[in-house]
């Protein structure tokens, strides 16, 4: 089952979201000694990754990842690193050596194939004995109206890309800019945790939809949901604020 919480307002869903992050890495540390924690851009997340950037001891041992990004320099206003970068990384120290950027200006395939070899390398699967996608602990994830997650939209073949799929190229994504990289669905399930965003109420219909019937017309509705984590404003939840 899905948990889901309604916060009041866009501050106490940031507030809810960094102290679940934080409990989740100390968790895993505890257990494994590294933590695997992948980031989504978007306008969602930034002021959680500044609320966590105040507590940097909680990011202690944190591998840090993408769930996706747009295919432009490090440096771009569009790039997922740089928001991530600015709110999280630098104000909280993050070595640069735990931090895996996805290379978006090696354009989709490239940047792509390559994240893949980073993430296999350095992410073990869930069962150390099989060959299973690498399975990060906590992945962040916004959504869009259209109930896409990281870059996997309504309706792409990106969703049917199979079970050996880590990482895709997008070339076609309705959200500007067009080409992306991102993680693939079935890295996303096999995810230990995901927390899903979401703000506003322009974002109501597509987290009812995510939490209806699995949709490949809605991707948020395709993540494994005992694994899914939701913490939504009053204006997002499922039916409007009035509930
Ligand atoms: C991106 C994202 C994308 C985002 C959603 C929500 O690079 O665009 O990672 O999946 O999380 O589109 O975006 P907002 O938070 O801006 O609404």
């Amino acid at each position: 089952m899905t948990r889901l919480t309604s916060c009041p307002d866009a501050e106490t869903v940031a507030q809810r979201a960094a102290a679940h992050i934080a409990r989740q890495l100390a968790e895993v540390r505890e257990l494994r000694g590294v933590a695997h924690l992948a980031l989504s851009g978007g306008t969602t997340p930034g002021r959680t990754y500044e609320l966590l950037a105040a507590a940097p001891q909680d990011l202690a041992g944190t591998e840090v990842w993408f769930a996706d990004e747009r295919c432009v320099g490090p440096q771009d206003e569009q790039s997922n690193y740089r928001l991530a970068d600015q709110a999280l990384l630098t104000p909280a120290k993050v070595p640069a050596e735990l931090v895996h950027r996805m290379e978006g200006e090696l354009g989709p395939e490239e940047g792509a194939r390559r994240y893949a070899l980073e993430l296999c390398e350095r992410v073990p699967s869930e069962h150390a004995e099989s060959s299973g996608p690498p399975a990060l602990d906590v992945v962040v994830l916004g959504i869009g109206p259209d109930g896409h997650v990281a870059s996997l939209f309504p309706g792409a073949n990106t969703l049917d890309a199979g079970d050996d799929a880590v990482c895709l190229g997008v070339r076609d994504s309705p959200k500007p800019p067009p080409q992306r990289i991102t993680l693939s669905l079935g890295v996303l399930r096999a995810a230990r945790g995901c927390l899903l965003l979401a703000t506003g109420a322009g974002k109501a219909d597509a987290v009812a939809a995510m939490l209806a019937q699995p949709s490949r017309h809605v991707p948020a509705s395709l993540l494994r949901r005992e694994r899914l984590t939701v913490i939504v404003d009053d204006a997002a939840a499922p039916g409007g604020p009035a509930r």
